[in-house]
C-alpha cells in the first residue's frame, strides 16, 4: 500500500471496493479477489481493499464498532494504543484544562483522535507518508477532522512550546519485528522524547511496561496500564500532570491504585487468602499499598503474593483459597494429587525457578478434579501452595 493507493480507496469506487471486500472477507481469497475483479476493481486496489477488511475486523479488538471505517497497517495496527486506553488518558488531559495537543509519532491516529473526542485541538505528525495520510483519513472517517491537523514530519522538529501539552508515542520495534526494550533505540529518540518535559511542562510519554522506574523524571507520575488483566503500557504524566508518584490502572474497569512505590509491605505468615495481584500493580511497586487495601500480609519480602485470613473483594488482584502449604517434593505432590483426583491444575509462580510446564507433565495428572498450584518461596523456602479459584 501506499498514499495513491490509499487515496484510490478513498474514492465512491474505492468505497464499492471496501464494502464489498467487507463482505467477501471469509470467502477463499481466490473467490473474494475474483468478485472484486468482476465489479471492475483493478488487482492492485482489489487486494488493498481486501488487506483493509481483514484488518479492520482484527482492529475491532482495539477500536471497537469504529474499526470498520478506519483505514489501517498491520504494524500501525499493532502499535496503536487500544480505544478504552486513549480514551481514558484523553479524558485525563482535558480535565487538567489541556486544549491544545501535540502528538509526535501518532501513528494510525488512537491517541490522536481520544484527544480530539475529548474536545482537544490536536497538531499530529508522523514520519511515515502512509501512516501520516492514514491518521488524516481515520481523523476524517471518525467525523474530527476539524479538530485534528496531521503532517508527515519529523517529530523532533515541531515547535512542541505552542501547545497546552505534548503527548509522544515512540515506536518501540525494530524494522525486522521484535520488540525494542531498549529506550535508547526508541524512535524518536530516547534523548528527544525524555527532554520534550523541559521544553513542555505537560508532557506525557507512553512507553514500554517494562520500563525502568529510574528513567521516570524527577517529580513525574508513572502509571501502569492493564486491560483485563494484560499489562499493556506505562505513562509517565510530567509537570503539573503528576498527580501521584505511582499509580496503577485496570481497565476496563478503571480501578485505580496509587502511592510512592517505595513502601514494603508487613510480612507474616502464609493466610487462608492469597492474592495474586494484576501486573499493573506489580510493575508499579504497588503491592504495599495494594496489601493495605485488604488488610494483607506478604509471605516473604521479595515475593508479591498477598494473603489474608478473611476474604476480601478486590479489583486488584485474583483470589483463591489456600487449602495445603507443603514445602516442594514432586513425590508427595504426585500423591496428593492423586488422592483428590485432580486432572486440571493451573500453575502460578513467582519466585520459583521451576518449569510449569515439565512439571506438569511429571506430575503425570489423571482426575476429574480442577485445582490451582502456587509455585512460590515462604520465608525463603521453596513451597508449594495448593488452592481453590
Ligand atoms: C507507537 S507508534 C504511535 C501509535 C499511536 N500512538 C497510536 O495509538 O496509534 C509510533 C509512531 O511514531 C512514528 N515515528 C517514529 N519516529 C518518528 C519521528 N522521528 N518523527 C515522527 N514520527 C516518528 C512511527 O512512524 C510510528 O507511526
Amino acid at each position: 500500500m501506499d498514499p495513491e493507493l490509499l487515496a484510490d480507496l478513498r474514492t465512491p469506487l474505492g468505497a464499492d471496493a471496501l464494502a464489498v471486500a467487507a463482505e467477501v472477507a471469509d470467502a477463499d481469497p481466490l473467490v473474494a479477489a475474483t468478485r472484486l475483479r468482476a465489479r471492475g476493481v483493478a488487482p492492485a486496489l482489489a487486494a488493498a481493499a481486501l488487506t483493509q477488511a481483514d484488518l479492520r475486523r482484527r482492529a475491532a479488538a482495539k477500536f471497537g464498532p469504529d474499526a470498520a471505517g478506519m483505514f489501517l497497517t498491520r504494524p500501525g495496527l499493532e502499535q496503536a494504543t487500544r480505544a478504552v486506553v486513549a480514551d481514558r488518558r484523553a479524558a485525563r488531559l482535558a480535565a487538567a484544562g489541556v486544549r491544545t495537543l501535540a502528538d509526535l509519532g501518532c501513528g494510525l491516529g488512537s491517541d490522536a483522535l481520544a484527544a480530539a473526542r475529548a474536545g482537544i485541538r490536536v497538531y499530529a505528525v508522523d514520519a511515515d507518508p502512509l501512516t501520516a495520510a492514514m491518521a488524516r483519513a481515520n481523523a476524517d472517517a471518525a467525523g474530527l477532522a476539524d479538530r485534528v491537523t496531521v503532517e508527515c514530519a519529523d517529530a523532533t522538529t515541531v515547535e512542541v512550546e505552542r501547545f497546552d501539552a505534548v503527548f509522544a508515542d515512540p515506536a518501540r520495534r525494530r524494522a525486522g519485528g521484535g520488540r525494542v526494550f531498549d529506550p535508547r533505540s526508541y524512535s524518536p529518540p530516547w534523548d528527544f522524547v525524555a527532554g520534550l518535559a523541559g521544553r513542555v511542562p505537560r508532557t506525557v510519554l507512553k512507553l514500554a511496561p517494562g520500563i525502568d522506574h529510574a528513567l521516570l523524571p524527577p517529580g513525574a507520575e508513572g502509571e501502569w496500564v492493564s486491560v483485563d488483566g494484560d499489562l499493556l503500557e506505562a505513562a509517565f504524566w510530567c509537570g503539573p500532570l503528576a498527580a501521584a508518584p505511582r499509580r496503577a490502572t485496570l481497565l476496563p474497569g478503571a480501578a485505580e491504585l496509587t502511592g510512592t512505590g517505595t513502601v514494603t509491605g508487613p510480612v507474616g505468615p502464609v493466610g487462608t487468602y492469597l492474592y495474586d495481584p494484576d501486573p499493573a500493580v506489580v510493575r508499579s511497586h504497588l503491592v504495599a499499598e495494594f496489601a493495605e487495601t485488604v488488610g494483607g500480609r506478604l509471605a516473604d519480602p521479595d515475593i508479591a503474593y498477598v494473603y489474608t485470613d478473611a476474604p476480601v473483594d478486590t479489583p486488584f488482584a485474583r483470589r483463591l483459597a489456600v487449602t495445603d502449604v507443603l514445602p516442594f517434593s514432586l513425590k508427595r505432590l504426585r500423591t496428593l494429587l492423586r488422592e483428590r483426583g485432580v486432572g486440571r491444575l493451573e500453575i502460578r509462580k513467582r519466585g520459583s525457578a521451576l518449569e510449569p510446564e515439565k512439571l506438569r507433565r511429571d506430575l503425570r495428572l489423571s482426575g476429574s478434579r480442577g485445582a490451582s498450584m502456587v509455585l512460590t518461596r515462604v520465608a525463603g523456602a521453596p513451597t508449594v501452595l495448593l488452592c481453590r479459584p
